[in-house]
């Protein structure tokens, strides 16, 4: 386990997500009512960042065909593509947000 500061709580408005690079890996960061999960950020089906799409409690929405996934698993609910993405853990310490990826 090595986790690595990606944010601070603040940078992450809750309900949304953000893009962060932990060791050259693209990792979508979401707020969920001030839990944080982290997913891989690029959408299986063709590229889209998950990051950028809409989350509605623990399930975002691929901003490019609308495929969606749990931010809490990784899990490919529906939608276009049948992969999964990986699903890292994050701790908060103080205000700092730190992913292990
Ligand atoms: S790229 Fe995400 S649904 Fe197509």
């Amino acid at each position: 386990m090595a986790f690595t500061r990606v944010a601070k709580t603040s940078d992450i408005i809750e309900g949304h997500g953000k893009c962060v690079d932990v060791g050259g890996k693209k990792i979508a960061l979401f707020n969920d009512g001030g839990t944080f999960y982290a997913i891989d950020d690029t959408c299986p089906h063709k590229g889209g960042p998950l990051s950028e799409g809409q989350l509605n409690g623990n399930n975002v929405t691929c901003p490019w065909h609308a495929a969606v996934f749990d931010v809490t698993t990784g899990a490919h609910l529906s939608g276009p593509g049948a992969s999964n993405v990986n699903k890292y853990a994050v701790q908060v310490v103080g205000d700092d947000v730190e992913v292990d990826a």
